[in-house]
């Protein structure tokens, strides 16, 4: 299995280019299940859990044709031409759910499509139980028969969806996109209240559009979707990544530096960045992107909760902590959205960090010094935080199971080599 190997001390000063974000990418390739047509996706970052996305398409029976493949220096996006002409299987086997939870949201649009759809339950996951009846419960109010048997949900509506007046009693990224994408093919109009305001679901409602489906409200949390029996082809271009153009700004803000963060918009991610500022950090816009520098000076405590957008995000709630365990005094973070998210806290520890945890909130100590140590990646975001974390400590950090970063970061170490940083990958062969 592959370790990153890092030698902290240095600053960061460079260009690192921002790619496509991975939580648009996965339910914008599941819209294309939607139509028989087409669906062209420009700038799809290369990231494992993409790659594995395509395989469960592909095994619906998508036909994948993938061009722009990435070559360095140039580090563009790739682009994807889906076409699901015929869904040829309507089962997602528990194999494939299991090792990627955004897999579920096929449910939605196979349902929607074939009326029947056979989904296996996602199962555990590091981060908390994340449950799905929110999923459920939408797609029952447009008209779904649900039964769960053998872990797997069993979707039938033998009429086709219908629209329907759904109030999510909690902000789900999740059912949201299920219930949207669902909703563009179920006959008449479907409101959702209480829907998820994520950037990335804008993004999907966006090309849903572009396919032929009316929406109101996108980017607010009510939104009115007037669904169609049929769907056309579209070209759309997946949004710039906020969740990694965030951990790039906190490493920035970790180690010192100036770096400019491109192609990427400093609204996806007001809220973290003001909390960056608050840290010491200089956040200035540029023509296509952000510019982060700190030069010295103390790192600044903070006192942060997560939220659903356009709060703060839980994805960069273990890199926040990262930095606030060499603050110049005591942040607090509580983490509202999953419980048992703090899994980075016992391994920050080994680098030397003071951080106490009482249920569902973290009390950080800033330490003058973290020194290096060999440390283990556990989920997505926990791992990236270790990166930051041993960036700023003394001496040689290694993180295993980097398979976790491989999920959801494209190329970390080649973008930050590139702005100074003493990083590089141990293939295990
Ligand atoms: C998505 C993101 C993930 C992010 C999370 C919250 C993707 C691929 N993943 O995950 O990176 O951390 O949003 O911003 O976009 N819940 C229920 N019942 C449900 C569904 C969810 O109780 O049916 C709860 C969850 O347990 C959690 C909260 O709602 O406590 C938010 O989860 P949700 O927004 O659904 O997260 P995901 O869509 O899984």
């Amino acid at each position: 299995m592959d370790r990153i190997k890092i030698v902290g001390g240095g600053e960061l000063n460079g260009t690192i280019p921002i790619s496509g974000a991975k939580n648009a990418a996965l339910p914008l390739m599941i819209a294309s299940l939607l139509t028989a047509d087409r669906v062209t996706l420009k700038n799809v970052p290369n990231l494992a859990d993409v790659n594995l996305l395509a395989r469960i398409l592909r095994n619906h029976g998508t036909d994948l044709a993938v061009d722009g493949k990435r070559t360095s220096p140039n580090l563009q996006g790739e682009t994807f031409h889906l076409t699901a002409r015929d869904i040829v299987d309507t089962t997602a086997p528990y194999e494939m759910v299991s090792r990627m939870r955004a897999s579920f949201w096929v449910l939605g649009p196979i349902l929607a499509r074939m009326r029947q759809a056979k989904v296996s339950l996602p199962g555990g996951c590091a981060i908390g139980t994340r449950p799905v009846d929110l999923h459920l419960t939408g797609l029952k109010a447009l008209g779904a028969e649900i039964e769960i048997d053998g872990g797997y949900v069993l979707a039938k509506a033998p009429k086709g969806l219908h629209g329907a007046h759904i109030i999510f009693p909690k902000v789900s990224v999740g059912a949201t996109h299920n219930v949207l994408l669902a909703a563009a093919l179920a006959k008449g109009e479907t409101v959702i209240e209480n829907a998820a305001r994520e950037p990335e679901v804008g993004d999907v409602a966006a090309l849903l559009v572009k396919m032929g489906v009316q929406i109101e409200g996108i980017g607010t949390s009510t939104l009115r979707i007037q669904g169609r029996d049929r769907l056309d082809g579209a070209i759309h271009t997946v949004l710039p990544d906020r969740i990694e153009t965030g951990t790039f700004a906190m490493v920035v803000a970790a180690t010192g530096g100036d770096v400019v963060l491109e192609d990427t918009r400093i609204e996806l991610l007001q809220n973290a960045l003001d909390v960056l500022a608050a840290t010491g950090t200089t956040v200035t816009p540029t023509a296509s992107g952000i510019r982060i520098t700190r030069r010295k000076g103390e790192i600044e405590p903070v006192t942060v909760e997560t939220q659903p957008y356009p709060g703060f995000p839980t994805d960069l709630q273990a890199q926040l902590m990262a930095l606030m365990t060499r603050a110049h005094g005591t942040s607090v973070i509580r983490e509202t959205i999953f419980e048992n998210r703090f899994m980075h806290v016992q391994e920050l520890a080994r680098l030397g960090a003071d951080i106490q945890l009482h249920g569902d909130t973290a009390t950080i100590k800033g330490v003058k010094h973290l020194r290096g140590a060999p440390v283990m990646a556990t989920d997505l975001r926990a791992s990236v935080s270790l990166v930051i974390a041993g960036l700023m400590a003394e001496g040689e950090t290694t993180v295993g199971r980097v398979y976790h970063l491989d999920r959801g970061f494209e190329r970390l170490e080649e973008k930050l080599s590139r702005c100074g940083a003493n990083i590089e990958r141990l293939s295990s062969g």
